[in-house]
């Protein structure tokens, strides 16, 4: 089954007005290829989600960095899935690393806001990956198919799940995980979402990888049979953007 290629920008906590802007007039005049090959889902900070969409390209779409669990209400700080359907946020990456170790998001709480997301119409980018000491100890599948299970295990629906590997060893760090590390795990993330979830589940749902993923190495982690588009933190911020969406293959 043809997946359509997918490249995410996860602009984290960074940008002001002015960068913003100039980020956002860059990628309107980038020539790349269609959104038929191509989904193109840029997420910058809450402050300026509706800035960014006010002024992307209508063939490029804004996901939110998060959303809170469960309906609105008495959660200062928080913001809601239903605030982000009213403001037409398409997107949200839930249970990023950086929230899963700063913030202590676990596996359980990421599934329940994955269903919830899901249940208000959100499409999810939900985020997975272990830590150099899991890998170096040889529990890398062990862990992400926990993270993977404790999603599924609340959701019944994947058409609007993308599933993002971002091995926390490889994130911000230059340590990018070489083809065949990443094409190994997202092939038994298939394989697991085939022998848990369903056939058509695992040959549907991208499994995309994000962890220092940046111009001059996008081709050939997107040649991989397994990868299905990338999840991109600093390199999201810069040009060399334009070049990983051109490696959509
Ligand atoms: O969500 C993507 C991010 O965690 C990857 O960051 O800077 O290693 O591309 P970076």
């Amino acid at each position: 089954m043809a997946r359509k290629f997918f490249v995410g920008g996860n602009w984290k906590c960074n940008g002001t007005t002015e960068e913003v802007k100039k980020i956002v007039t860059k990628l309107n005049e980038a020539e790349v290829p269609s959104e038929d090959v191509v989904e193109v889902v840029v997420s910058p900070p809450f402050v300026f989600l509706t800035l960014v969409k006010s002024l992307l390209r209508s063939d490029f779409h804004v996901a939110a960095q998060n959303c809170w669990v469960r309906k609105g209400g008495a959660f200062t700080g928080e913001v809601s899935a239903e605030m982000l359907v009213n403001l037409n946020i398409p997107w949200v990456v839930i249970g990023h690393s950086e929230r899963r170790a700063l913030l202590n998001e676990s596996n359980e709480f990421v599934g329940d806001k994955v269903a919830y997301a899901l249940s208000q119409g959100l499409k999810v980018i939900a985020c997975i990956g272990e830590t150099l000491e899991q890998r170096e100890s040889g529990s890398t599948m062990t862990v992400v198919a926990a993270q993977t299970k404790a999603i599924a295990d609340k959701v019944t629906n994947w058409e609007n799940v993308v599933l993002a590997y971002e091995p926390v060893w490889a994130i911000g760090t230059g340590k990018v995980a070489t083809p065949a590390q990443a094409q190994e795990v997202h092939c038994e993330l298939r394989k697991w979402l085939h022998d848990n979830v369903g056939a058509g589940v695992a040959a549907s749902t991208r499994i995309i990888y994000g962890g220092s993923v940046n111009g001059a190495n996008c081709k050939e982690l997107a040649a991989q049979p397994d990868v299905d588009g990338f999840l991109v933190g600093g390199a999201s911020l810069k040009p060399e953007f334009i070049d990983i969406i051109k490696a959509a293959t």
